[in-house]
């Protein structure tokens, strides 16, 4: 599968860095609406450069995963590996949400802002966050929706050609797309996953009005309507929080990682590399990021 490829972006400081409080504030809100604020094991899923981790101080342990090596690193230097007594301790595993290094049944929580949108193959990525999840486990979801407002207009308007109301995902910019909530929503339950709570979110996204309005005020009103907007939403941001039931397998104890070429749970940690016990394959850790995208092989 392609991969939207951020190794060596300035996501940072070209993206956050510029005129985007309110969307970060409107999204913070969302999520401390949806996140479990407390469990034993969360896992950010295209963590980036780890932006929204403050959220996470609740848990034991936190795992950032992403693919691009320079945003993960950008995270551990502004996070650390901290740790027992200072909570939680940090893990960064380089992987690919199309094939996670992770035995079924781990996680409380799995967390994914922003990223869904890379994902040529929605319904394989979603499947993957489904199989690790721990009984009643957690996904807060964030997905780019293709029926906003703007994209309405824009359709009626013909300045576009796709409709917003099709339920099937598009692909408006190369390895960027935008998921009708319908089609999201009616996927998780065939994953029997239960959607619990559902939020609309940056409602104002429109330059003039970020420019025009206090920050600080954009955003509260942004948080009243969240939970209104959800009953159709129409936002170019939706957040949920769905719930894996009971009956799933929890993660064996002692295990974690799992091997992304043959699957198998047996692998040994051994400082500078972790190996996979059956087929051999080997994972480098390097600078405290274990590196899963089997490349080594
Ligand atoms: C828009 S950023 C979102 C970062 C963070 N969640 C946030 O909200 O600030 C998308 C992230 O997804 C990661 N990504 C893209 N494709 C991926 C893949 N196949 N597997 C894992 N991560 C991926 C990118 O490297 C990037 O850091």
């Amino acid at each position: 599968m392609p991969i939207c490829d951020y190794e060596g972006s300035r996501y940072r400081t070209e993206f956050w860095g510029r005129d985007r409080a309110y969307e970060d504030g409107a999204e913070r809100l969302a999520m401390r609406a949806l996140l479990p604020p407390t469990g034993r094991r969360l896992v950010e899923i295209g963590a980036g450069f780890g932006r929204l981790a403050d959220l996470y101080t609740g848990y034991d342990e936190v795992v950032l995963l992403d693919y691009a090596r320079s945003q993960l690193r950008q995270a551990r230097e502004r996070l650390g590996d901290v740790g027992p007594g200072g909570r939680p301790r940090y893990i960064y595993v380089l992987g690919d949400f199309y094939r996670l290094p992770f035995v079924p049944g781990l996680f409380d929580t799995v967390v994914m802002v922003r990223t869904l949108h890379h994902a040529a193959d929605a319904p394989a990525v979603l499947r993957n966050v489904s199989r690790i999840l721990a009984p009643q486990g957690a996904f807060v979801l964030e997905f780019a929706s293709k029926r906003n407002l703007k994209a309405i207009l824009r359709y009626l308007l013909r300045r576009q050609d796709w409709s917003p109301f099709a339920p099937e995902p598009v692909e408006f910019v190369p390895l960027n797309f935008d998921f009708h909530p319908r089609w999201v929503l009616s996927y998780l339950r065939r994953l029997d996953l239960r959607v619990e709570r559902v939020r609309a979110v940056s409602f104002f996204r429109i330059g003039f009005l970020k420019r025009a309005v206090p920050n600080r005020l954009l955003v509260r009103l942004d948080g009243a309507l969240q939970p209104l907007g959800a009953l159709f939403p129409l936002t170019p941001s939706v957040f949920l929080r769905a719930r894996a039931p009971a009956d799933r397998p929890t993660a064996p104890p002692g295990t974690f990682f799992r091997c992304v070429h043959c699957g198998s749970a047996v692998l040994i940690d051994q400082g500078d590399r972790v190996v996979c016990t059956d087929c051999g394959a080997g994972f480098p850790v390097e600078e405290g990021l274990y590196d899963f995208r089997g490349e080594e092989g």
